[in-house]
């Protein structure tokens, strides 16, 4: 099984080569691929720097920030045009502990996403301020009504894919740019009647450097919950209205 974890980075400099040390300590035979917005920080040099002392390490550089989701789905192009039969997401901040992607990949056998969960029996978050727990339980409450999906953490952002998930599915299709993108796979992949299996994690605050989350992020991710719930709702009713 070959996997490729993409860890997308802005202005990670301070996070990115602690969480890469353990990353790569912890699962040796994974590959790992940043991606990076050219952040002003230097975070793409210090990439290229850990590539060249590690030829299991890559850089994708891309030209400005645009966002987690178009950095993944860059990030997922890049493994797809190469063997990869796994592919990972993982935060560059140290929230996703790297001691548990084994956990996760230990998952994907009978799964064809496995999303590290913090909201099932088990899982839990590690001095999150209470705003952002209450966000995120709130969103994902809200996308699980409006999208009838029965995952408990839709935004998480610590994920195993097969490669034939992501093949399966329509990448140029994805425009969710902020970390609604989550939400966005997640919806796609159970349409596909995929199997979806969540395994407890513990989310760790970062120590280091800050959060890019921002209420643009947000209103987003209700805009499109909203409207891919009410189109999912409207098709449902048209469909059943035509045939009788
Ligand atoms: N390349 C790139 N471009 N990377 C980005 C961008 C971007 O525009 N925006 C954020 N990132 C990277 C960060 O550098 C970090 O590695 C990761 O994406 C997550 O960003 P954070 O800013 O640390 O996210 P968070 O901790 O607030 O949010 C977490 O919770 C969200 C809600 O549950 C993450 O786990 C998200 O994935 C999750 O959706
Ligand atoms: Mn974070």
């Amino acid at each position: 099984m070959r996997v490729v974890t993409i860890i997308p980075t802005y202005n990670e400099i301070e996070s990115l080569p602690r969480t890469l040390a353990r990353l790569r300590a912890a699962v040796p035979s994974c590959d790992v691929l940043i991606v990076d917005d050219s952040s002003p920080d230097g975070t793409g040099e210090l990439a290229d720097e850990a590539a060249a002392a590690d030829d299991q390490v890559h850089v994708l550089h891309r030209p400005g920030k645009e966002g987690l989701g178009a950095a993944y789905i860059a990030g997922f192009r890049w493994a797809l045009s190469r063997e990869y039969d796994v592919l990972v997401e993982m935060d560059a901040d140290g929230s996703h502990r790297p001691e548990q992607l084994q956990g996760l990949l230990d998952a994907v056998d009978g799964a064809d996403l496995v999303i590290g969960s913090r909201w099932v029996k088990g899982g839990s978050v590690e001095n999150w301020p209470l705003h952002r727990t209450l966000l995120s339980r709130a969103g994902s409450l809200y996308s699980r009504i409006m999208l009838g999906l029965p995952v408990r953490d839709i935004t998480a952002g610590f994920r195993v894919f097969r490669r034939s998930t992501l093949e399966a599915l329509d990448l140029t299709a994805v425009e969710s740019v902020g970390y609604g993108f989550q939400v966005d796979m997640t919806f796609r992949v159970a349409r596909l009647g995929l199997r979806i299996v969540e395994v407890p994690i513990t989310f760790v605050e970062r120590e280091l450097g800050a959060s890019k989350m921002s209420g643009n992020i947000v209103i987003e991710a209700i805009i499109n919950v909203t409207r891919w719930g009410l189109a999912a709702r409207w098709a449902k009713l048209f469909g059943s209205t035509a045939v009788s």
